[in-house]
């Protein structure tokens, strides 16, 4: 376990990104929302695939990409997130429901600086998280993503639109390629080999 360190968390975290309101973050339209999104990453998961999702919460993103693929085609699933509440409800609401819980973890850490080795992830999901982290923490939180996507690995990325040009400009300069942008403020990133 890795606590946050405080200036990482946003003191004043946008609703759905506390735990008492999360439940905005299941609705049907966001669901929909994202899997546009995550559609446009089901190609590039490969089988035996690891996968991180960098702040969580409860897991949503996940699980709906975990239902785009076929079964058990991810060998590992964490999830990762500041928030223990979070990951209450990712263990009582998403992993328990999951027919291959046993490869689901949760992990209470922090984005910018994750509990994992370098190159250890296929794919990545960053997705409404680097909105809600200061700004302080945000390219620690960029190094951090790249750091453990191996060459070749996958980012799936969404932050509200007013905010996508400059981190999608800091993860070109740290060497990956937006490849595809399936809708405002998403996009899907390569690693350079
Ligand atoms: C708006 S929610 C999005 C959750 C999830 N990605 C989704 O789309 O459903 C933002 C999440 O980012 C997490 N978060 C905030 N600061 C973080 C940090 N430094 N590292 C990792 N996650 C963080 C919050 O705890 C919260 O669960």
């Amino acid at each position: 376990m890795v606590p946050c360190e405080p200036g990482n968390l946003r003191r004043r975290m946008p609703l759905p990104g506390r735990p008492g309101w999360s439940w905005l973050l299941g609705t049907r339209l966001r669901r929909w929302r994202m899997r546009r999104t995550l559609r446009a990453a089901v190609e590039h998961v490969p089988s035996g695939a690891s996968v991180l999702d960098a702040g969580s919460g409860p897991g949503y993103d996940a699980e709906e990409l975990a239902r785009l693929l076929p079964a058990a085609k991810v060998r590992r699933w964490v999830l990762l997130d500041p928030q223990r509440l979070m990951l209450l409800q990712a263990g009582r609401i998403v992993i328990r429901r999951q027919p291959d819980a046993d490869r689901w973890a949760a992990v209470v850490g922090d984005a910018a600086a994750i509990p994992a080795r370098d190159s250890s992830f296929d794919l990545v999901l960053s997705l409404g998280v680097l909105c809600c982290m200061s700004e302080m923490a945000v390219a620690k939180a960029i190094t951090e993503t790249v750091r453990v996507l191996r060459p070749g690995g996958w980012l799936v990325f969404g932050v509200p639109p007013w905010r996508r040009a400059q981190d999608l400009e800091s993860f070109e300069r740290l060497g990956l390629v937006v490849v595809a942008r399936p809708r405002r403020g998403g996009a899907i990133l390569q690693k350079r080999a």
